[in-house]
């Protein structure tokens, strides 16, 4: 009899986790590495925001809460909705949970039956495929490539949606490439929807205030009013408001569904921490023009590690609407060798000999589930973009 479960040998752990780990261990070794892979803000969290979680503490919010969120945040949410997304839900249609990764697991948890399939355009965010597969369900995955602007076209989804898909998991703008789908772009998939009531939408909007140039966030339950009564409507505050260490993440959905999210939580983690539930409060309902900067200067980012990997040989760069990732295809770098002598078969070789040779660390295409690519957060100093993509672009060139 085997000691780990059969569920725990389907996935892997996550990749980026590794990544940045191994690049914390060179560094630690004494080596020059500039990791380009995590995936988080490099900033504080707002000054306000952790005033008012010290403030929390002060007044004793420090005990369990209600299991899927207090009342006070739950409120918050429903006017953060109503304001940035003219949705209208009531706190009972609402759940919070420890970060969005665990409303994701909760909705999947809940609803999944083994042979239940999930849709899932690629590159995708590492964490679904591994979820649906924990959970017992079947991953359905759908390229979208380079070709298509890293978004998955209305023919797509109608040929993978059988009797047997219960999800559709859409992310805009995306990790990994940053892609997100006006609302032209989007109508396309939920006209598609419209005709298959059995599938259900998971909308993960984590980097809906990360938006550049003149792209308007649009999200599936605000564009098609038909499918909200399926719909899960995801987001959180660790993206917008650099909140990733304090673990709230929350939705909005079907009364039922938020019941069976809120149960399986009961019997997992209970609550989300007491503290990080005021502090969300203070993000959602305290000013929002900082938002504005965030994205300017992620905008600034995005062009200038755009540009520089465009000039570098072998490789194309797309330029996404949002989030903070650039996600470069490098079929042209595929079957050469570096300066150092190292094949590059895949985006894997290209990742490790990128590490060992310049120092870059950045996570590998086949991660994502879309070869051959590579992911750069350019959440960093410009100053230390720049250094990475000389270094990229030195590499780059001496490859034969
Ligand atoms: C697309 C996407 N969804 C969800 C999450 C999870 O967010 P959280 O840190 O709130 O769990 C991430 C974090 O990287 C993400 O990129």
């Amino acid at each position: 009899m085997s000691f780990l479960s059969q569920r725990l040998s389907r996935v892997k752990p996550s990749p980026t986790m590794a990544i940045t780990a191994r690049a914390a261990e060179l560094k630690a070794a004494g080596k020059d590495i500039i990791s380009l892979s995590a995936g988080e803000p490099d900033f504080d969290t707002p000054a306000h925001i952790r005033a008012a979680a010290k403030a929390a503490i002060d007044a004793g919010h420090t005990r369990y809460t209600t299991v899927d969120g207090t009342p006070a945040l739950k409120a918050a949410i429903c006017r953060k909705f109503r304001r940035d997304n003219a949705l209208e839900y009531t706190p009972a249609q609402v759940s919070v949970s420890s970060g969005g990764k665990q409303v994701l697991w909760n909705a999947l948890m809940a609803t999944l039956n083994p042979g239940d399939e999930v849709i899932i355009p690629a590159p995708y965010w590492v964490s679904y495929p591994d979820m649906v597969l924990m959970a017992g369900g079947t991953p359905v995955v759908v390229p979208a490539g380079p070709e298509t602007g890293y978004r998955m076209t209305a023919q797509a989804l109608e040929a993978a949606i059988t009797p047997r898909t219960k999800w559709l998991i859409f992310n805009s703008p995306s990790n990994p490439t940053g892609a997100g789908y006006d609302a032209a772009a989007l109508r396309a998939l939920t006209d598609v929807l419209l005709h298959h009531p059995q599938v259900w939408v998971m909308s993960d909007d984590m980097y809906e205030h990360l938006v550049f140039d003149d792209f308007r966030f649009v999200t599936p339950a605000q564009m098609e009013p038909r499918l909200m009564d399926r719909t899960l409507t995801v987001n959180g505050v660790s993206k917008a408001y650099a909140m990733t260490g304090w673990r709230i993440g929350y939705a909005a959905g079907p009364e039922r569904l938020i019941r069976a999210m809120g149960k399986v939580q009961s019997q997992s983690t209970s609550n989300p921490c007491s503290v990080s539930q005021m502090a969300a409060l203070a993000a959602l309902d305290g000013p929002q023009e900082y938002l504005e900067d965030n994205k300017a200067l992620f905008q600034r980012r995005r062009d200038l590690v755009v540009s520089a990997l465009n000039g570098c040989a072998g490789v194309h760069c797309p330029v996404p609407e949002g989030a903070f990732y650039v996600y470069p295809d490098i079929s042209g770098c595929i079957g050469k060798r570096s300066a150092k002598g190292t094949r590059i078969g895949t985006d894997e070789d290209f990742a490790t000999a990128l590490l060992d040779e310049t120092g870059v660390a950045v996570v590998f295409g086949a991660a994502f589930g879309l070869s051959p690519a590579f992911r750069v957060s350019y959440a960093s100093a410009d100053d230390t973009l720049r250094d990475a993509c000389g270094r990229i672009a030195r590499f780059c060139a001496g490859l034969r």
